[in-house]
């Protein structure tokens, strides 16, 4: 690099791929075995262990695992499910395949995860105009901030809801049940919590298999549900039937199901990025205490709070808030401000509300959900991965605090 040339730009999200990971896809691909086998059972297994769930079940993408949940609970035509209205669209479509329709919540300010206390309120009157439809909750833990669980729980419990977490940010994340009675069980990782829960290993996520998910349950039914569904309502999947040691031609079609199986190539990367897991999130956590020092007390800019300091963030985003009224341009321009700056930045999430399908179904407005249209208009993902080295990340920080400085007011 010359003194004249930029540095290089610095994208919002990079895969952290090592040769491990490069030599275990080599090792499938020599196995002989490319489909769902040993190293999805393999991965399953190991993935069932670290979140404490009784069964985990591949999937071919978050998406997916997220349809095939609200499959298993039963979800069916007409039913209504509480969405947040901060959240991508996955969340709120797979009920839209199932024929019911999401009731969209708003979000709480500081986390803006679900407002529990608007559920609730949502629910009750539900009970009271539509009795018996709403059937299930679909929390999201944003960026990898677990939701208010034991709130969801108790609101569940009282209107007989199933519970579905989106989880696809969430690995690895803990958060305190204070509901527990025994204090030893509190500490609960995300993945053990509700009736399901749903993570995803796209390309960007904490755990990255390029496509990938892993829905997790402690619910005998509904791990029987989703193992049958995801492969063609099929009663036994394809390793057994191929390569059991007691080998049968034989199989069922009990449902039409679906094809949305994990193959054993991404489940090779997913067992190497498990075990480097808790690595990778303390990396995520260096990045994010620097950039909360570096953007604390500053008057234009407000870093992320946690909700409790003893919750563990798997820091799947960082998103900084910025206060417009000390600055004399707006996010979208702050944005292009530090793309010209060689960062590049996101935005988590355009709301479902502003979208034109989810808007036009459901006659949806602005001021319906005033903490997540306010929010919206101030909110930056910074990139934050642990392939960034200091030098990075200090660019990073220099540029967010350079653009703030140029424009404050
Ligand atoms: C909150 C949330 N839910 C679900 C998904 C869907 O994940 P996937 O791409 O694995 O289907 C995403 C993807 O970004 C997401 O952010």
């Amino acid at each position: 690099m010359n003194s004249t040339s930029q540095p290089p730009f610095i994208p919002f999200a990079r895969p952290c791929i090592g040769d491990e990971e490069i030599d275990a896809v080599a090792e499938a691909m020599r196995s002989g075995w490319l489909t769902t086998g040993p190293r999805t059972k393999a991965f399953e297994d190991a993935f069932a262990a670290a979140v404490g769930a009784r069964h985990a079940l591949a999937v071919s993408s978050a998406t997916a695992g997220l349809h095939l949940a609200v499959e298993a609970i039963g979800i069916g035509p007409d039913d209504l499910v509480a969405v947040p209205v901060w959240t991508f669209t996955s969340t709120a479509e797979v009920v839209r395949y199932m024929g019911a329709h999401p009731v969209f919540i708003d979000v709480e300010p500081d986390t803006l995860n679900l407002d529990v206390a608007a559920f609730a309120r949502r629910a009750a009157e539900l009970a009271r105009s539509h009795p018996g439809r709403l059937k299930a909750v679909m929390p999201v833990h944003l960026g990898g901030q677990a939701c208010e669980m034991d709130a969801v729980l108790d609101v569940a419990g009282e209107f007989g809801l199933k519970v579905v977490e989106d989880a696809a940010h969430a690995f690895p994340s803990t958060t305190t049940c204070r509901s527990v009675g025994d204090p030893e069980k509190r500490r609960r990782t995300v993945g053990s919590i509700g009736h399901a829960s749903v993570f995803s290993f796209y390309a960007t996520k904490t755990i990255a298999t390029g496509e990938g998910g892993m829905v997790t349950t402690d619910d005998d039914a509904i791990a029987a549900r989703v193992r049958t569904m995801r492969l063609h309502g099929i009663s036994r999947d394809v390793w057994n039937r191929y390569t059991d040691t007691k080998p049968s031609w034989y199989y069922e079609v009990v449902a039409p199901g679906f094809k949305y199986n994990l193959t054993d190539v991404a489940s090779s990367i997913g067992l190497v990025q498990l075990k480097r897991a808790m690595d990778l999130r303390q990396r995520r956590w260096d990045i994010a205490r620097a950039y909360d020092a570096a953007f604390h007390g500053h008057p234009a800019l407000a870093a992320p709070v946690p909700r409790h300091a003893d919750d563990e963030n798997a820091q799947h985003l960082y998103v900084l808030r910025l206060n417009l009224d000390r600055l004399d341009i707006d996010r979208d321009r702050f944005i292009a401000e530090l793309t010209a700056r060689g960062i590049g930045c996101s935005v988590h999430f355009i709301p479902l509300h502003l979208h034109p399908y989810w808007r036009d179904r459901y006659g949806l407005a602005p001021s319906d959900f005033p903490v997540a249209t306010r929010e919206f208009a101030r909110v930056i993902s910074l990139p934050i991965y642990p392939d960034m080295d200091d030098g990075m990340v200090q660019r990073v920080i220099d540029a967010v605090l350079d653009v703030a400085g140029q424009h404050g007011r």
